[in-house]
């Protein structure tokens, strides 16, 4: 039986956070939407603190995708500000504790300036062996597939396609399956969110909106999250053919009895 908690060597995690509900905690206390954004930003610093303190693998949080292009041109500019001064306040944490820093999605559009804080940081922090942590932002699973299989027939034109050659051609191609997956808000979907990496994720769908999500949820997430059973689509062949035997013994078969009634 595969369950994460009997796991031989010491497990890590890769956990992925969609960071819904800003502009409904924000609306709910009289203020604009963007208000939800500076203080959502604030939670991701701190979740990215205790990210580290559990020992995750890696962390990747949704913080804007290919559909909020839609969004108010406004609220785009507020989230391309918070974005960049985001990337520099943890700087000094990814020196302190090696975090590899990423930025997945397509960043067509963001202004120069940002694109140049998230290159510097990326560069900075490329080869340390901490915390993976990862912002998708222009991101949208379905978008990351097709770049990938596109990719692919551009450098092996006629060559066939195989998932390790689909991954490889992924954003970042070494972060790999996500473990457990947290959506906060209230809605039970995932928007188009790291849709390969989900494929056998353990779902927690929270009630709480992002700004009000402390470091304590995700510990419990984390908490629960061990206790699942994950199975892979196995199934636990020793009990299994314990049963069989059982039935066996008792002059059974599955299909009926040995009259075939
Ligand atoms: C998530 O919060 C942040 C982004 C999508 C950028 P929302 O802005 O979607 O907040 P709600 O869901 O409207 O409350
Ligand atoms: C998902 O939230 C995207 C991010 C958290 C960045 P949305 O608010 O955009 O998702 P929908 O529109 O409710 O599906
Ligand atoms: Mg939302």
């Amino acid at each position: 039986m595969i369950t994460n908690s009997v796991k031989n060597s010491a497990p890590s995690f890769h956990a992925a956070i969609i960071m819904d509900g800003n502009g409904r905690w924000a609306k709910e206390r009289g203020h604009p939407r963007f208000w939800g954004h500076i203080r959502g930003a604030a939670v991701a610093s701190k979740i990215i603190e205790e990210a580290v303190n559990l020992k995750l693998k890696a962390i990747t949080l949704f913080s804007f995708s290919t559909e909020n292009w839609s969004r108010p041109e406004i609220e785009i500019r507020v989230l391309f500000k918070l974005l960049g001064k985001f990337i520099l306040k943890e700087k000094k944490r990814a020196l302190d504790k090696k975090i590899k820093f990423r930025v997945i999605g397509d960043l067509t559009g963001l202004p120069l300036e940002t694109v140049k804080i998230i290159r510097e940081m990326e560069d900075l922090t490329k080869d340390f062996g901490g915390l993976k942590l990862t912002l998708a932002f222009g991101y949208g699973g379905r978008a990351e597939i097709l770049s990938a299989v596109n990719l692919h027939i551009k450098n092996n034109p006629g060559q066939e396609m195989d998932l390790e050659k689909l991954e490889k051609n992924f954003f970042a191609p070494d972060l790999g399956d996500v473990d457990f997956l947290i959506r906060t808000g209230g809605d039970h979907r995932v928007s188009n969110f790291l849709l390969w990496q989900l494929a056998y994720a353990e779902l927690f769908f929270l009630d709480t909106k992002w700004p009000e999500f402390a470091p304590s949820n995700l510990r419990n997430v984390y908490n629960q999250f061990l206790k699942r059973e994950r199975r892979f689509g196995f199934i636990d062949a020793t009990s299994e053919l314990k049963k069989v035997s059982q039935l066996a013994v008792e002059n059974k078969t599955i299909l009926g009895t040995k009259n075939g009634k």
